[in-house]
């Protein structure tokens, strides 16, 4: 738990992407594994979501998960789709692309939400160059793995940005 002002406080992130099925839930189980490594399962929580509807309810892409599971990852998250509440049940709302970042912010009502809207290559360390996570879904097997590679860098970057803000 983080104490903001001196209360307790659970830091909220949500993954979102155009179908959670590919990108949003991999940064999901992704962050949850680098979370669990720092011992903050307690105070950091995740979740995903994506940009339109039309998966709700499925598991993430097949090739998604067997790509993930040669890694060590289980994503097993059923896709739901972005609702405006979701602006205030999490701190941190982590998109993929400039599309996603356009839909998200066309529903935040002020500026507060606005500001929780990041886009995930924000955080990325090694992989700096690429300014947004590619949609690897009509693609192949190399496009899998570069958004691992992408999201394995940048959610390692998000959590020291996390612990830095958060003083943890
Ligand atoms: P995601 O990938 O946004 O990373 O989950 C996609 C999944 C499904 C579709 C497009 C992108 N689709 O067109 O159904």
């Amino acid at each position: 738990m983080a104490f903001i002002e001196g209360k307790k406080k659970e830091i909220r992130l949500l993954f979102v992407c155009l179908g959670n099925i590919c990108r949003s839930p991999a940064a999901e189980g992704i962050m949850a594994t680098v979370v669990d490594k720092y011992g903050l399962q307690d105070t950091i929580k995740v979740d995903s979501a994506g940009t339109s509807a039309w998966h709700e309810g499925e598991l993430p892409d097949e090739r998604m998960r067997s790509h993930g599971e040669r890694r060590g990852y289980i994503f097993n998250s059923r896709a739901r789709k972005f609702k405006r509440s979701d602006f205030d049940d999490f701190d941190y709302i982590i998109v993929m692309d400039r599309q996603n970042l356009s839909n998200v912010r066309s529903l935040a009502t002020s500026k507060e939400q606005t500001d929780k809207v990041h886009m995930m290559t924000e955080f990325s360390r090694q992989y700096s160059l690429h300014d947004h996570i590619p949609d690897p879904y009509y693609g192949g097997a190399s496009g899998f793995e570069l958004v691992l590679d992408l999201l394995e860098d940048a959610c390692e970057g998000l959590l020291q940005t996390i612990k830095k803000e958060y003083s943890l």
